[in-house]
């Protein structure tokens, strides 16, 4: 047996809930402690942790995030009220993601993985399309109005200083509805930064777009944050041969049809929702979807972009066998690891997260898959089999690619 992998600093790991903690185990098992000699801080982001420390678990894992700099995480459950009854919480716990997210300031970043056997729904991509989602504000923190009568609406400002603004949004003639939103360029800075740290990242040219032509003030000052963090990051994109791009959201819909995929899509909060769900559907599994939060200092946080999937949980816990997939949940352990191994200098590990995927890739290229991949593979035999087989046919090649 060759030596493990040695670290030099923890990486932090968040544990999680339901399927994805059973699978969260096995890879550990099969496919990181046999050949990393994993140096972590463990953090268990699991409900009834989260219930037993007030959540602070999710903050503490959080804080050490932006001490180390690398995270890899699990899926975790959101509480609902089914879920306080489940598992008799004491309190509705807020999202562990959203947490996290607010802490580090962060931009969630979704990828799909692609394989050959899978084509994506639009024909010409050949590439992973990346969306950058700006996670604050706009119609998520919103205010709304349903007038029944005819009357004025206003916008009005009211500074500290005594500044007054104010304008007509309408003069109702009759029943209607009206929203406020908002957006602080603290937070589209942060969200600008983070897009060109992680383009450099991947070596992929950033696109970005609102619909400025419209909303001359507001999505017009995203543009302009865009353009004027873009300077601190010009020569070294100008370097690598990559290319910002600012255009129409409506133009950036019909390019990035046309294209073959290969670049990052920065998009405003609701387009970056509706967006990624379009571009993951399109590449074919949120199974095969990864998911990183980059935050404007550069601390990542890998994980998959599904949740626990909780309908395999309940047959795992009757007994039944489950074919539950594991690859999005690897690349979030490949991906950290390798980000981990870059921060640190260690080429070892770094070539560890290269050889996983690849070792991934060789598994799904021989049809050797979880069941949920059965009917979207094209032009091979898909040999379905469980989770469980599924990593130890992974582990097999990975060793072969180790050796
Ligand atoms: N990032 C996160 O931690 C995160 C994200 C989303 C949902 N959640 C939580 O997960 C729980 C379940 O939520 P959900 O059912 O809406 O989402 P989910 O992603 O767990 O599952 C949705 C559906 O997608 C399929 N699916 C997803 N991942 C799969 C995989 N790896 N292999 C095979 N099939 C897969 C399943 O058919 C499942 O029915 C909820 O408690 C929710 O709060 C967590």
């Amino acid at each position: 047996m060759k030596e493990k992998i040695q670290m030099t600093t923890p990486l932090v790991e968040m544990d999680g809930d339901e399927m994805t903690r059973i699978l969260w185990k096995m890879i550990k098992d099969e496919l990181i402690l046999p050949f990393v000699d994993l140096k972590s801080e463990y953090y268990d982001l699991g409900l009834m942790k989260r219930d037993e420390t007030n959540d602070q678990i999710t903050i503490d894992s959080a804080e050490a995030t932006k001490k180390y700099g690398v995270a890899v995480k699990c899926a975790t459950i959101t509480p609902n009220a089914q879920r306080m009854t489940e598992y008799n919480l004491h309190e509705m716990w807020k999202s562990p993601n959203g947490t996290i997210r607010s802490i580090l300031d962060g931009t969630v970043f979704r990828t799909p993985i692609i394989i050959d056997s899978i084509k994506p729904v639009v024909k010409n991509w050949e590439l992973p399309i990346t969306i950058a989602r700006h996670a604050y504000g706009d119609v998520y923190k919103s205010v709304e109005l349903r007038v029944e009568e005819p009357g004025v609406a206003k916008l009005v400002f009211d500074g500290e200083s005594g500044k007054h603004d104010e304008v007509v949004i309408q003069n109702f003639k009759g029943a209607g509805v009206l929203q406020g939103m908002h957006n602080v360029d603290k937070s589209i800075r942060s969200f600008a930064h983070s897009c060109f740290k992680f383009a450099l990242d991947r070596g992929e040219s950033l696109w970005f777009s609102t619909k400025d032509t419209i909303s001359k003030k507001y999505d017009a000052q995203f543009r302009i944050i865009f353009d004027e963090v873009f300077q601190e990051y010009k020569d070294e994109f100008d370097k690598r041969g990559l290319e910002y791009f600012y255009t129409l959201i409506d133009d950036a819909v019909a390019r990035v049809i046309r294209s073959k995929g290969g670049f990052i899509w920065a998009c405003k909060n609701y387009d970056g929702d509706v967006m990624s769900d379009m571009v993951s559907t399109a590449f074919g599994s949120l199974a095969m979807m990864t998911s990183v939060l980059v935050s404007p200092d550069g601390n990542y946080e890998y994980e998959a972009a599904h949740g626990t999937v909780t309908r395999h949980y309940y047959k795992y816990l009757k007994g039944e066998e489950t074919s539950t997939n594991p690859m999005a949940t690897i690349f979030a352990w490949s991906g950290a690891l390798r980000k981990r191994g870059e921060k640190d200098g260690n080429k070892a590990l770094k070539n560890f997260g290269d050889q996983l995927e690849g070792a991934c890739f060789d598994t799904l290229n021989e049809g050797i898959c979880t069941k949920d991949l059965v009917n979207l593979m094209e032009g091979i035999t898909p040999k379905p089999v469980n989770s469980a087989d599924f990593i130890a046919a992974i582990r097999e090649r990975l060793e072969k690619r180790l050796a």
